[in-house]
């Protein structure tokens, strides 16, 4: 199973949403190139205060809301070349029957108890809060606390809720992230997950809220005063689109860096707990911005996938995305970008790769065919078939090792570098060469077309990935 996180609705998909879904598309397509039977999952987090708050704005029912919304998420796919196996929604009843089951399984363990929580409250946005999201304000000589998102006032609560046992599981963590060097996904994010185990204070985890003050979401079993706290419902999403199907465990949970602490700490936890499986690999991927700043509605640069479709060919939205991200920080976006990459790669070296193995001169001399007998490669022919073999495995290393950009980058320098094979070749030269034969034209002509056309091979297998609607007529 290849996952995506599920998407909160309570805004629009955007190139952020585009970019974490296309990088699961890619290794499905990748594992189905080598044979294997991936299972592809994404989908929509529906439940919560903030949605419920959205839904009341905007004056529908809260499961409307969520039909509404969840659509566009759905939407965004197809148009993309996106194929997931299931596209999960936490109001979908198969995911409630499960979340309330799994609950039971970890309650009838002794691994949820009722315990005090005490957070930040606002009463006017219906949210709890933590330290991190609140700011201490002197009025007249009295401290008050509000909300840096809102500015609205906050009062510290304390409610008697469900807990889950996560301090127990915190030492099994840590030797399962230790156990192998491919859990984590690049290897740099493990040292800050292992930070937070040292540094941060890993004690039971509230897992339920008060449902007078959260009315949307999973009812807790047995107890109707209380609703699933949104990252435990959510976090079980994988669970229900692939357990039973035998898609488990995952092969790989794919996340954006922000949401670390709960896909590492939280979620291998619970797994823990219920005795399941570990996911095999969680690859954690940077951000987009927009002129350097996080997209964000009140800035207006929130970047739609739907308004890149009216410039570009998904397939070129696709390779911009993955080509220009990589693990080492975070990506800007920009449409001048997507153009250049277009013209200078795209168009450039793969296109004009592509239609030169489409030449009339290998109908003329060949009949269109390259026959084995024919090929008798040079020097130069023979550097550059050890050069794809070499670029082949390399390519396969790094799309294996969840390594996507530096494959593709392998891949086009090797293109490039046809293409200055061809440049020094000059094989119409050999075309208007008044000394050969037609048949002498033709035999060296094949070595030629032979070197190009398993360039060209080697270039549909793994841009297949990356850009599977263009590709797929190679
Ligand atoms: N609903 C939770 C996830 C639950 S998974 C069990 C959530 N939703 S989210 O919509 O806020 O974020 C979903 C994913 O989108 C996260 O992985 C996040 O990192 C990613 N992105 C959000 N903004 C992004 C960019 N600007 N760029 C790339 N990815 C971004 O968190």
């Amino acid at each position: 199973m290849i996952s995506t996180p599920i998407y909160y609705i309570n805004g629009e998909p955007h190139i952020g949403t585009l970019y974490s879904t296309v990088l699961a598309d890619f290794f499905t397509r990748w594992e189905k190139v080598k044979g294997n039977n991936p299972y592809f999952t994404t989908g929509t987090d529906e439940h919560g205060s903030k949605v419920y708050q959205a839904a009341q704005k905007s004056g529908l029912d809260p499961k409307k809301y969520c039909d509404f919304m969840s659509s566009k998420f759905e939407n965004m796919c197809s148009p993309y070349s996106i194929e997931y196996n299931r596209f999960i929604r936490t109001t979908d009843k198969d995911h409630i029957e499960t979340v309330q089951n799994l609950w039971n399984q970890l309650y009838s363990k002794g691994l949820i108890y009722k315990g005090e929580y005490k957070s930040w409250y606002c009463r006017s946005d219906e949210s709890y809060l933590t330290q991190s999201q609140i700011t201490k304000e002197k009025i007249k000589g009295v401290e008050y606390y509000f909300t840096k998102d809102t500015y609205k006032q906050v009062e510290w609560i304390s409610e008697i809720n469900y807990k889950f046992k996560l301090s127990q599981f915190k030492d099994e963590i840590r030797k399962w992230l230790l156990s192998k060097d491919d859990i984590i996904t690049p290897k740099s994010q493990l040292q800050n997950i292992l930070n937070i185990l040292d540094n941060e204070d890993i004690s039971d985890l509230s897992i339920s809220r008060s449902k007078s003050k959260v009315p949307w979401g999973i009812d807790v079993p047995n107890d109707n005063t209380q609703t699933i706290y949104v990252w435990f419902d959510a976090l079980l999403n994988y669970i229900t689109s692939s357990y039973k199907i035998n898609h488990w465990p995952p092969y790989c949970n794919i996340i954006g860096k922000d949401i670390l602490k709960f896909h590492t700490i939280y979620y291998p936890a619970i797994l823990m707990g219920l005795g399941y499986k570990l996911p095999q690999h969680i690859l954690i991927h940077n951000h987009w911005t927009v002129n350097k700043q996080k997209m964000s509605k009140s800035l207006g640069n929130v970047i739609l996938p739907g308004d890149l479709l009216k410039q570009f060919r998904c397939d070129i939205v696709r390779y911009y995305l993955l080509r220009n991200s990589n693990y080492n920080s975070d990506s800007d976006f920009n449409i001048s970008g997507i153009k250049k990459i277009n013209n200078t790669e795209l168009a450039d070296i793969v296109g004009n790769l592509i239609s030169r193995s489409f030449s009339p001169i290998l109908l003329k001399y060949c009949n269109g065919v390259i026959s084995k007998d024919r090929v008798k490669l040079t020097d130069a022919d023979l550097k550059l078939i050890e050069y794809l073999k070499n670029t082949k495995e390399n390519v396969k290393k790094y799309y294996d090792a969840l390594y996507y950009y530096k494959g593709i980058d392998e891949l086009i320098k090797y293109l490039r570098e046809v293409n200055k094979y061809i440049a020094t070749i000059e094989p119409w030269k050999i075309v208007n060469n008044q000394n050969l034969s037609a048949i002498e034209k033709g035999n060296q002509l094949s070595s030629i077309f032979y070197c190009i056309c398993e360039s060209i091979k080697m270039a549909g297998v793994f841009l297949y990935p990356v850009m599977p609607s263009c590709i797929f007529f190679l």
